[in-house]
């Protein structure tokens, strides 16, 4: 009402005022809003500023860039009440669950993970998809050190078992990670699958494809003494692995014997991806040099090289390089106790056998990836 009694002059002025006053208001906000969002995305080095210094400061480094304090201190906290627990799978909830001393520390987490929202969950940018019984999890466990990765620490057998669920699905269950991070899991089962390769490419063709082989005679002893492991009354491993010994006729039907058959799986796998999208990691030298196959797997995921043998160290009594002691727990990490398990005996004359029957297999396998892995 009152601007109907000023001059013209006046009501101008008092116009431009205004806008002027919404302006100003409008960039403060916006200003506002980039600040916050910029201190949310919290990284490393805000955090090393904000965060009161704990025990723990190193873990922070292996937990990735985007947890704040309160949800790094929980995190550390049950870190560490499984570490003192001796959990075996580290990291792996499928197989440890918590138990009750770190049960509040669980859900107080999934509490604080539901209410601090960073980052996006992404369908995986890489899969390691095999083999079984080849070394998957040491290398799921040991690229997962580095800050640039975000994997998932179960199998989710999406692209075997669970394609049904859909993408969606499938998104969900990764964890959040920055724009700047990878999203990887890990199933063996795809490499033997049929459908995994053509499904792998119809979510992205730019997938990249880490496959942890081994020498298939030892995969197939390591398999069958899994399998014995929790069936004790099976056929033994002759009974299985031949249709007729004296003939020296394998049964290729059986699944121990038949996903050592390489070549056959990787034809697949190249009718729907580049073989520069796949990277292939020798289960035997991940043993005698982790950090060389690491480095690797760093280079072809194109991540700095921050997992060195600084990192490793090696337990003779398990025969098995373990991760080294993290400064936010008290013990160090080794793979759980059926990883490195001692095989069943086998006849040295069977093991000949087998390696017959694989050499033509290992030899176009070699040629076709363009790398000799030694297994004869
Ligand atoms: C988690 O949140 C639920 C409600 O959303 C609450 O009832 C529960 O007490 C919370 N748990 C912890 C440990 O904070
Ligand atoms: C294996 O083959 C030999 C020679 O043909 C035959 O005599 C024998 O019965 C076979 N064994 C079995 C278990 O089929
Ligand atoms: C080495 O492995 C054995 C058997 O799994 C275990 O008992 C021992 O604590 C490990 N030692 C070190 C130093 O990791």
């Amino acid at each position: 009402m009152a601007h109907r009694f000023l001059s013209p002059t006046n009501r101008f002025s008092a116009r431009f005022a205004f806008i002027f006053t919404v302006s100003l208001s409008c960039t403060y906000l916006c200003y506002s809003i980039i600040f916050c969002r910029s201190t949310i995305m919290t990284n490393q080095g805000y955090d090393e500023k904000r965060c009161p210094p704990s025990r723990n400061a190193g873990g922070k480094k292996l937990l990735g860039k985007l947890e704040d304090c309160a949800l790094l201190d929980a995190r550390s906290a049950l870190e560490e009440s499984r570490d003192r627990r001796g959990s075996s799978d580290v990291r792996d909830q499928s197989k440890t669950p918590a138990s009750s001393g770190s049960h509040s520390t669980e859900l107080k987490l999934k509490n604080m993970s539901v209410a601090q929202r960073y980052g996006n969950k992404k369908l995986p940018n890489a899969l390691i998809v095999g083999v079984k019984k080849g070394g998957t999890r040491a290398v799921l466990e040991f690229i997962r050190i580095h800050p640039d990765v975000r994997a998932l620490g179960t199998e989710p057998h999406f692209f075997d078992r669970n394609y049904d669920r859909g993408l969606d699905w499938y998104r969900g269950l990764m964890p959040r990670t920055l724009d700047s991070q990878i999203t990887l899991e890990k199933t063996p089962s795809y490499f033997v699958t049929r459908e995994a390769p053509r499904r792998i490419s119809s979510m992205s063709h730019e997938t990249k494809l880490i496959i942890v082989v081994r020498n298939p005679v030892t995969r197939a002893i390591s398999d069958y003494t899994q399998t014995l492991s929790k069936k004790p009354d099976i056929p033994t491993f002759e009974e299985l692995a031949f249709k007729n010994r004296s003939l020296g006729l394998v049964d290729t039907s059986w699944n121990a014997i038949r996903i050592g058959m390489y070549i056959l799986h990787l034809e697949n796998w190249l009718q729907y991806f580049r073989l520069s999208q796949m990277h292939f990691v020798s289960g035997e030298r991940l043993i005698t040099d982790p950090a060389g196959e690491m480095g690797r797997v760093q280079d072809f995921l194109g991540l700095k090289r921050i997992i060195t043998d600084k990192h490793f160290y090696f337990n003779r009594t398990k025969g098995f390089p373990c991760l080294k002691k993290p400064e936010s727990s008290s013990q160090p990490r080794c793979l759980g106790k059926s990883k490195g398990r001692t095989h069943v005996q086998i006849d040295q004359e069977v093991i000949e056998q087998l390696r017959e029957f694989y050499r033509p297999f290992n030899v176009k396998f070699y040629e076709t990836v363009g790398q000799d892995f030694r297994w004869d």
